[in-house]
């Protein structure tokens, strides 16, 4: 997992500086691109698109997002509640983080019960309700699926535990030590220390990725695949529109339990850094990923399977598409776009041409932020542009061919609220990492709706984390009002994205390939349409660009902005010698 952290220093003094000092309505126009790269989307000839292929798919982390009876914590009511605004927004599909029944170490990604709804939460009613109510504002639930291990409650790993004779005692991973004390090998769990938890009562050790409290399943023992798949049909046949994939690379272990080599120095936990072959996406993984395809393409509709993939390069994120033959995930996370944390545009030039040409012509699927990360706001921004600067991310979001996801809350710049005691922090991480690894709570405060009590999320005395101080201005309702807001920045990017033929199919092109200040592209209209070019400013200093399509085919006689965040680009009619403000965003209609 790639957890950035940082903190928030300044943001909302330069949020509102830079809020007020724009002309509102400059917004009002269009986007822009240059460099061709031209890969043909895998897609059968006249058949019918999916629709997760030009959806927007928003994460909701139900503890934060709408709190509907009062005890301080999100739940599902509180989610159908706000389906107008997500529609408003542009939402086509929900990815759930889990709502599993949990005993909450890792708020859900520790299950205990695969099949219903954490009391917390709501009941199975509930979610039904949600799901049909969803559907009538066209909007799909996308549940996350954590298949790599289980809450320690959870009755296969009590029954696991109980003996070394129990028949699911092989359901997870148990060994002997090396000796007295002295765990199986030297593998570290990703939230710090020996990924090796010894139990007294059977005298061995069993592995845990993740928190102690979160054994990891034997993915070699087909009886796990098979309780797993049943619970991803128990969803499917509740109409959920795919799944998530958790920590999916990391479902397989060496089966010898090779000691990893130590890396370069320690990591926050004290730790020495670990080489992770024998621990992270291992080749066999690929099979399960084939046969969980089979079982959810049986479906109809279009189901997809997204995976949380963090992978070292665009070779490893090709293998999760199944490469040529396109038979195992449909949108694994491309991790190296929206986790480059800096804007160098030289990197993000060479990393979304990895997507659009070292695929397959897979569909590209970009995030730049979720649970687990600083947000995007906090790991792209200056403390000085950092408003500017969210709208660039948010235009390279929306403007390039890839399938789009992102968190609640990213679209009015809510910002990583990172407690200053060690006391106050709820993520286990962070009491274990305190004070280097101070946790995820940062980047999980409620959703910041409206200016009353807690921001609107709950009538509660107390929420489970605090609500951001920002809230009074950065929120829904305000920003709602503001024609220059970061929200209806969103709005507008979500819009064209959908309507405009170039941004929704045209092949992209980067143009200006060797400039290391400004990404520019182009996205090809198809014949006798219109083309957009996107340009974005990644400096705090003007740039002056001067776009040549000719390479890509594309003639630009009609100039025309349609969407900047510079009155002065807002009559650019020319592709020459076009300047850019520091942080600027263009995007513009060519033919
Ligand atoms: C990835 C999830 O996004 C994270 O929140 C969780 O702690 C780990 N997987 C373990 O499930």
């Amino acid at each position: 997992m790639n957890l950035m952290r940082s903190t928030r220093t300044f943001a909302l003094l330069v949020f509102m500086l830079l809020v007020t000092s724009l002309n509102p309505g400059v917004w009002a126009q269009a986007p822009l691109f240059t460099s061709a790269i031209a890969s043909a989307p895998h897609q059968a000839p006249g058949a019918a698109e999916p629709w997760w292929k030009h959806a927007l798919i928003y994460e909701i982390y139900p503890r934060s997002f709408q709190d509907s009876n009062g005890d301080g914590v999100g739940d599902l009511k509180g989610i159908t509640q706000r389906l107008d605004y997500l529609q408003t927004l542009g939402v086509d599909a929900i990815w759930l983080s889990p709502i599993y029944p949990s005993p909450q170490v890792d708020f859900g990604y520790d299950i205990s019960d695969y099949e219903n709804v954490d009391p917390q939460y709501g009941t199975l009613a509930d979610f039904d309700e949600l799901v049909a109510e969803a559907k009538k504002h066209n909007i799909r639930i996308i549940m996350d699926m954590v298949m790599n291990h289980t809450s320690d409650k959870h009755p296969w790993f009590i029954e696991s535990k109980s003996s070394r004779t129990n028949p699911k005692r092989d359901w997870y991973v148990w060994r002997d030590g090396k000796g007295p004390g002295i765990p199986p090998n030297n593998w570290q769990s990703e939230f710090g220390h020996s990924a090796w938890q010894f139990d007294p009562t059977t005298n061995q050790w069993y592995y845990h990725k993740f928190y102690i409290q979160q054994p990891d399943l034997n993915w070699r023992n087909p009886a796990v695949e098979k309780a797993m798949f049943d619970a991803v049909r128990f969803w499917l046949d509740r109409g959920v529109a795919g799944f998530r994939l958790d920590a999916i690379p990391t479902l397989f272990e060496d089966p010898q339990l090779r000691d990893a080599k130590e890396t370069s120095g320690t990591n926050a936990y004290g730790d020495p850094n670990l080489d992770n072959t024998y621990t992270d996406n291992l080749p066999e993984v690929h099979d399960v990923m084939r046969r969980l395809r089979t079982v959810v393409a049986s479906y109809p509709g279009d189901r997809v399977l997204i995976g949380e993939t963090y992978l070292p390069n665009i070779q490893e994120l090709d293998k999760w598409y199944g490469g040529a033959s396109h038979n195992e995930l449909n949108l694994p996370m491309d991790m190296q776009i929206g986790f480059t944390n800096k804007l160098d545009a030289g990197l993000f030039r060479e990393r979304i041409e990895d997507v659009e040409t070292k695929v397959h012509g897979n569909q590209p699927l970009v995030v730049f932020d979720n649970h687990d990360n600083a947000r995007s706001w906090n790991r792209y921004g200056d403390g000085v542009h950092d408003a500017a600067i969210a709208r660039v991310v948010a235009t390279m979001l929306f403007t390039t061919r890839a399938t789009a996801m992102m968190y609640y809350g990213e679209e009015i710049g809510m910002v990583t609220t990172t407690p200053s005691r060690k006391e106050d922090v709820k993520d286990p991480i962070g009491i274990i990492g305190w004070p280097k690894e101070k946790g995820r709570d940062g980047e999980r405060t409620p959703m910041q709706w409206d200016t009353s009590l807690n921001a609107g999320f709950s009538t509660a005395a107390t929420t489970w984390l605090p609500v951001a101080p920002d809230y009074k201005t950065v929120n829904v309702e305000v920003e709602g009002r503001e024609p220059s807001s970061l929200l209806n920045w969103y709005k507008k990017l979500i819009e064209l994205r959908r309507t405009d033929p170039a941004l929704r199919d045209g092949a992209l092109t980067m143009l200006d390939s060797t400039n290391p200040n400004v990404l520019s592209y182009l996205r090809k209209g198809p014949a006798g349409a219109a083309s957009v070019v996107v340009s974005l400013n990644f400096t705090a200093q003007p740039q002056t660009v001067s776009l040549d399509l000719a390479a890509a085919g594309v003639t630009a006689n009609n100039v025309k902005t349609l969407m900047t965040d510079d009155s002065s680009l807002q009559s650019a009619t020319s592709l020459t010698h076009i300047v850019l403000p520091p942080f600027a965003s263009w995007v513009a209609s060519v033919q």
